[in-house]
């Protein structure tokens, strides 16, 4: 799908007001200029988190988090940037515009949506209907409640090759809507057209217990269809369409998303029936891939959600081989504050056998016992080798090299290491020898506006880039602050010619400021979502100023920008004088040199 236009997230941010939007789910007090309470993202006794109604945002001062109405829906209601954007339409009434896709894939067809809800809701009817008893008995048999069936949206597809067509209306009649509307169902996979003859079509679920599969939003988006006997397929799940994407899907999301305010962890399991009986039974924080291995974006996914991931396996060589394949994947994302956890059942049980077995409270404890990945990662390939040899220990060092480039963060890159290194005998200096490249990180250049010059470079200006730097620093602030004194600043391209990265940045400000007029700081900091320079803008954005320079904002931007114009003009007289001593000035330089001197001594 094509990328929302970024004038399109603008005007939504002007319109909405963020204060209405989070009182609306965290009821707000005012407290002087700002609103406040307790902070929604992290356990406090006393409000922290404030809301600035002038600039559109919120940040709380206890844990730090930040941001503007889309990204306090990206958080509270733990959406992708997307479906914040989308939500925060749907309050104001409006249809989020997509520019033109560059890529090949087609555009979604919201209507599939609608269809596929009809459906699960006549699947859900069915149970109610006498050809229903079977399934109901099926589903009694396997021990789940009535209570549970419902909140998972289970149904029952009848044993016919027609029931859509029942549903929807005869669309192997020839009309334009029937048709339209049989290739809808077919581009969602719920028909299949007869092979020989693709007018005709049938059903792809027959007789079979329906699991609906939700997105994040709640919108059925797929069917797992479970046959009730020995048949084979054991599940059939719907096909690759266009609003179902099963290596990004994972069931039971949503439900324990809306069980559960925080998800402090969350249980990775393989079926939907272990999620269904976990719910049953209490444990409301699982939820399964579909029938796949679990992928990077199912990580990523779910740490935006929780801190904690537990991924659960069989006990057996194939489910080690498996744990194994998602630590590949899930290794790259950890960094502190994030746990992978491992959970391996006993021989011939599942989530679903095991929480029956021994129940609730022990299940948990089971959990609770989960490895942690790097213990996991050292027993399991201390156990490939011989530790007794010297080949074996070495043998180690050369097994755990791949898991160790694989992990990003520092901390955890070193500790990790250090284990392997304390296990094989080999000292950590040597092990990080032997990975690719070291392990430098390169410092951020969020951290600083300061010139990236060479070292003789920076000691040549140090006085006067010190000086820029400040004034930078405060025109930044104050237009992050109060986006509308921007306006008043004329022709600033001469802040391009200075070489360090400060005054680009403010230069971007005030053009974004001059396109969009009516900016809060919450809008304009949208124009920087994950970047690396976010959050210290975001910071700049928040930071309390004295009380007595209020309302003088505009002269002190004023003031900046006078002083960063004499600094521009400074800094081009030294660059003419450098060049008029070694090879010389042309006739515009030199009259241009003449014009500065006259300016600078003004
Ligand atoms: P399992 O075979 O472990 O089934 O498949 P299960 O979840 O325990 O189901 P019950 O208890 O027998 O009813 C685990 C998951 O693998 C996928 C499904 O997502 C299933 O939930 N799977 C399995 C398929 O997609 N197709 C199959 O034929 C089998
Ligand atoms: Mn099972």
């Amino acid at each position: 799908m094509g990328l929302i236009p970024q004038h399109f997230i603008q005007d939504l941010l002007n319109r909405v007001d963020i204060v209405d939007l989070i009182d609306s789910r965290v009821p707000l007090k005012k407290a002087g200029a700002n609103y406040k309470a307790c902070c929604p993202f992290h356990g406090e006794k006393t409000p922290s988190f404030n809301v600035s109604q002038t600039k559109q945002f919120y940040h709380c001062f206890g844990c730090g988090m930040n941001g503007n109405a889309i990204s306090f829906l990206m958080e509270y209601d733990r959406l992708e940037f997307p479906d914040a954007v989308e939500e925060l339409a749907m309050t104001l009434g409006l249809e989020v515009p997509r520019e033109e896709s560059t890529d090949n894939r087609p555009k979604i067809d919201n209507s599939l949506y609608d269809l596929m809800s009809k459906a699960a809701n006549f699947y859900q009817n069915q149970l109610k209907s006498p050809h229903g008893k079977n399934a109901v008995n099926y589903l009694k048999n396997r021990g789940l409640s009535g209570e549970i069936a419902k909140q998972f949206g289970l149904g029952f597809v009848p044993d016919a090759w027609d029931s859509l067509e029942k549903l929807f209306g005869g669309f192997n009649k020839t009309n334009a809507k029937n048709h339209k509307l049989k290739q809808q169902l077919i581009d969602c996979g719920m028909l299949i057209q007869k092979e020989g003859d693709s007018s005709r079509v049938y059903d792809r679920f027959r007789d079979r217990i329906m699991f609906p599969i939700k997105d994040k939003r709640g919108r059925v988006i797929a069917f797992g269809g479970r046959v009730m006997g020995d048949g084979e397929p054991k599940y059939l799940n719907s096909p690759e369409t266009p609003i179902f994407h099963k290596s990004n899907e994972l069931y039971g999301l949503f439900q324990a998303r809306q069980a559960n305010r925080n998800l402090a962890r969350i249980l990775i399991v393989e079926g939907y029936m272990d999620v269904v009986a976990l719910a049953q039974f209490g444990i409301t924080n699982a939820v399964a891939t579909l029938g796949t291995a679990t992928t990077a974006t199912h990580i990523q996914q779910l740490f935006r959600t929780s801190r904690e991931l537990v991924l659960c396996f069989d006990g057996d060589k194939a489910g080690r081989a498996a744990a194994l394949k998602a630590l590949e994947h899930g290794l790259p994302q950890l960094r502190e504050g994030r746990e992978i956890k491992l959970m391996f059942l006993p021989d011939g049980e599942d989530p679903d056998s095991m929480v029956r077995k021994v129940g609730k409270e022990e299940f948990n404890r089971l959990v609770d016992r989960s490895h942690s990945t790097f213990d996991f990662l050292l027993k399991y390939l201390s156990s490939q080798v011989n530790l007794e040899s010297v080949a074996g220990r070495g043998q180690l060092v050369h097994l755990a090299k791949p898991y160790i480039e694989k992990i990003t963060d520092p901390v955890y890159r070193d500790l990790f290491t250090l284990s392997v290194a304390e296990t094989s005998g080999l000292a950590q200096d040597k092990i990080s020898a032997l990975l690719d490249g070291g392990n430098q990180v390169k410092q951020s250049e969020a951290n600083s506006f300061a010139p990236k010059t060479n070292r003789s470079e920076a000691k040549k200006h140090s006085k006067p880039a010190q000086k820029t730097n400040k004034s930078v620093q405060l025109a930044i602030t104050l237009l992050l602050q109060q986006p509308a004194i921007g306006l008043s600043i004329e022709g600033f391209d001469w802040l391009l010619s200075f070489s360090s990265s400060g005054p680009k940045i403010l230069h971007e400000l005030l053009e974004i400021i001059h396109k969009n007029p009516n900016l809060s700081s919450g809008a304009l900091l949208e124009h920087w979502r994950g970047k690396p320079l976010y959050e210290r803008l975001a910071q700049l954005a928040i930071l309390e100023r004295e009380e007595k320079i209020k309302g003088q904002e505009k002269q002190e931007l004023l003031d900046c920008i006078d002083r960063l114009l004499t600094d521009a003009r400074n800094n081009r007289l030294r660059t003419l004088q450098d060049k008029s001593s070694t090879e010389g000035l042309t006739q515009a330089e030199k009259a241009e040199y003449q014009q500065l001197l006259l300016l600078s001594k003004q």
